[in-house]
């Protein structure tokens, strides 16, 4: 039997983390199933990207420019595409927002909703009428836990990451008609040095005109719980890229995919409680009035998780 053509993938925000680690696993992968459009909006950060492709590099792996923030950008990436053909657009650039919200500015906020919002949209619109000339096609949008879970002080990059999650809910059933998927991939916190630094670049702030039981519940409360959290519940670039690939490659993906489980029940509670008071009152309880319980949480979850815990089970 002949085999199948390789599947494009186009990739957004492949400078770095999951978008950098999706675009090489695809490119490797073993049956040769993928050609991937590895985009990103400054050529001249590729060198990390074109050394973890290696050999796949103008093979299996292309790199293009993209800037998702850019309508004559996306315009001449989608119109390079042989008959503005895609198999696969993984939305993924994304950009991060920490901090309490009177020192954050309105066109901040703006810069935010352009990126993980408009961008995600741009994209979408610029290569669904091939999709849907073709009856085919797979679109896969990097939201967050925080697109299902408002976190403190991530008031404005959550309110984006929700914004398209309403987005994507309604499309995915219109599209059904012209057998496109929409997939949701919903990682938690994922442990990268950029995340690092940004904690410890924002915990030098002084927030100057800020109240000060703000300050000290960002600074003092928020930053330990949040560094408590990444090192505890983390998981890395490569395995949330994984589940990416892992999706793709199904023939009937899901709409829905939470990388981590160990953030599920987090996100069950408002289900569990439709007036919101059961998620309100537990962040906020766990987050000020038991932190020791807290610690003593993530502690128990360090434990559980950890690799000496870890049996292979085998049938008997
Ligand atoms: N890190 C986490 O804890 C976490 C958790 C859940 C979900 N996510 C989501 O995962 C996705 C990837 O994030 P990451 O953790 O891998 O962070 P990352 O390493 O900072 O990657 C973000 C990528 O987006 C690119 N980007 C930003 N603005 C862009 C634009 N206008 N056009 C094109 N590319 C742009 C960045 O390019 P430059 O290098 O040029 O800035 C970078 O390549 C994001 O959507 C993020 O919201 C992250």
């Amino acid at each position: 039997m002949a085999k199948a053509a390789p599947r494009t993938v186009l990739i957004t925000g492949c400078s770095s983390g999951i978008g950098l680690c999706m675009a090489v696993q695809l490119a490797r992968d073993p049956g040769r199933r993928f050609h991937v459009i590895a985009t990103m909006r400054d050529l001249r950060k590729k060198d990390k990207l074109e050394a973890a492709a290696g050999d796949t590099l103008n093979q299996t792996l292309t790199i293009q420019r993209l800037d998702v923030c850019s309508d004559e950008s996306v315009a001449e990436c989608v119109n390079s595409l042989p008959e503005k053909q895609l198999d696969v657009l993984v939305n993924n650039a994304g950009v991060g927002l920490i901090g309490p919200l009177e020192t954050i500015s309105i066109d901040t906020m703006k810069h935010i909703f352009e990126t993980n919002f408009f961008g995600a949209i741009r994209m979408i619109k610029a290569v669904l009428p091939a999709m849907k000339q073709r009856q085919k096609g797979h679109i896969v949008v990097i939201s967050s836990v925080m697109g299902l879970q408002g976190i403190p002080f991530n008031d404005v990059y959550a309110a984006s990451k929700f914004a398209i999650e309403g987005f994507c809910e309604s499309l995915a059933v219109q599209l059904l008609k012209f057998n496109i998927f929409i997939s949701l991939v919903e990682p938690g916190p994922i442990n990268t040095e950029f995340e690092m630094k940004l904690m410890e670049e924002v915990a030098k702030s002084q927030f100057p005109g800020v109240d000060a039981t703000t300050v000290h519940s960002f600074k003092d409360i928020y930053l330990p719980a949040s560094h408590e959290i990444f090192t505890t519940m983390g998981q890395s670039p490569e395995f949330v890229a994984k589940a990416v690939v892992n999706i793709i490659a199904k023939e009937r993906p899901p709409f829905r995919y939470q990388t981590n489980p160990l953030y599920t029940p987090l996100v069950a509670l408002k289900y569990a409680d439709t007036s919101g008071e059961l998620s309100v009152s537990a962040y906020y309880n766990l987050l000020f009035r038991f932190t020791r319980l807290f610690y003593i949480s993530t502690s128990f979850l360090k434990c559980i998780t950890c690799r000496c815990f870890r049996r292979q089970i085998t049938p008997t």
